[in-house]
């Protein structure tokens, strides 16, 4: 059992102060505000949200909790993203690129993701101590999106550099006031995806971006900015939190190791695996939503035009919602995890994440003879991203 919450009473509880407990364990957090304070804001800061009821609500009632968080008079507002838009804008972009996200095309993508992780694992496997990030966990899924957007081989460099910095900046970007080296990257990357999709008008391609340009509902096809716009958000939604989930796996591994020997001997598990690790440590640990009216959660009253900050990984570990929910169950069913959202904006990814972590899982269990963390901090573990580097050992297979 690992990172059962801490009962109050508890030897540990006693012997660290909360503050000192909290900088270690943000799930210790996470525990106390469901217990004494579900929502609760810090001065005229956003909501936080921890009880899953409430999270799942509010994921789901977008009529009053808005996903159009920014403020759309900002000098540098642009097309709004799907993730950041309400009825009916949303609709429209969901339905247009929906299709290119159905089950059966990303199943297309299964020896892409097979074969580029085969790589990365050969490599991988020469090693007894490496950075997880930059040897699987980051080329992986930039790779995938980028074949998907049909970036070539050539540009994957640059392409992965605009990437790091677009997302490394996020909050700035969406809130605040990013350096001028961010927006040059979005800049370079706006220009890159248009001489794109001026050539796939010109000459059609078989790839995501390409059937986005062709694609066309009776609302018309996706202009220029919305494609533009789509392009950001893959990056910003698909990249890290894929990241994230296989740093999890191997936290789940360096913690549980005797889950690595279950999934190398029952591959059937991996699915499950994959399951209760998105659940276990989110890796897109909340969101944002802003209200569009007065209204009461939890007995909160929370004014229209507040943030909300839904913590997703706060509920998946509501021991109200779960059975035994500080414990790692490798074949947990049901598993209700809010970890791809709820509602009209549940993750359009979540198919191509749940087959990438699995494919990554399957090749770490069965190339490698294990894999542990050198050191970690749950701290950063916990962060959405996560740490910049994290190096593991590696046990050859004999
Ligand atoms: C483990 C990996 C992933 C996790 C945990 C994750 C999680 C989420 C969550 C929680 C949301 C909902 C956010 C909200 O309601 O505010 C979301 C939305 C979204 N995700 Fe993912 N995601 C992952 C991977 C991906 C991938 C690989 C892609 C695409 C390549 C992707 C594309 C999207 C898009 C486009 C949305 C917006 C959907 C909409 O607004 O209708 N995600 N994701």
């Amino acid at each position: 059992m690992i990172s059962e919450p801490l009962e109050p009473g508890h030897d540990e509880d006693k012997r660290m102060s909360e503050q000192e407990t909290a900088v270690f364990d943000p799930y210790y957090v996470y525990y106390k505000m469901r217990q004494d304070h579900p929502v609760v804001r810090e001065g005229d800061g956003a909501w936080q949200v921890a009880r899953y009821d409430d999270v799942r609500d509010v994921l789901r009632d977008s009529e009053t909790y808005s996903s159009q968080v920014m403020d759309p008079s900002r000098e540098n507002a642009r097309a709004p993203s799907m993730l950041f838009s309400d009825a009916p804008v949303h609709n429209r972009l969901r339905k247009l690129v929906g299709r290119t996200f159905s089950p059966k095309q990303i199943a297309a993508q299964r020896n892409l993701i097979t074969g580029r992780c085969e790589e990365l694992m050969q490599v991988m496997a020469q090693e007894d101590c490496t950075d997880l990030i930059t040897s699987l966990a980051a080329p992986l899924p930039v790779t995938v999106i980028a074949h998907m957007l049909g970036v070539t081989d050539g540009d994957m460099l640059e392409f992965k550099r605009w990437s790091d910095l677009i997302f490394g900046n996020i909050a700035e970007i969406l809130f605040g006031d990013p350096s001028d080296e961010v927006k040059q990257a979005g800049a370079d990357m706006d220009a890159y995806f248009i001489e794109r999709i001026e050539e796939l008008r010109k000459r059609p391609e078989r790839n995501l971006l390409g059937d986005l340009v062709e694609e066309e509902t009776e609302d018309g096809k996706l202009s220029d900015e919305e494609l533009l716009s789509f392009c950001r958000l893959l990056l910003i939604a698909g990249n890290e939190t894929t990241t994230g989930l296989i740093l999890a796996s191997v936290r789940v591994f360096h913690e549980l190791p005797e889950t690595f020997i279950q999934l190398k001997d029952n591959p059937v598990l991996i699915p499950g695996f994959v399951e209760e690790t998105l659940r276990f440590y989110s890796p897109f640990s909340q969101t944002i939503r802003r209200t569009t009216r007065d209204v009461e959660l939890a007995g909160v009253e929370i004014s229209a035009g507040d943030l909300v900050t839904p913590l997703i990984a706060s509920a998946n570990r509501d021991e109200k919602a779960f059975d035994r929910a500080g414990e790692f169950i490798i074949d947990r069913k049901p598993n209700p995890h809010l970890a791809f959202g709820s509602g009209v904006h549940n993750c359009l990814g979540a198919t191509l994440a749940r087959l990438e972590g699995e494919i990554a899982v399957s090749a770490m269990t069965q190339r490698l003879g294990g894999i542990s963390l050198v050191e970690h901090d749950p701290v950063s573990l916990a962060q959405f991203g996560g740490p910049d580097k994290l190096m593991v050992n590696i046990q050859p297979l004999h």
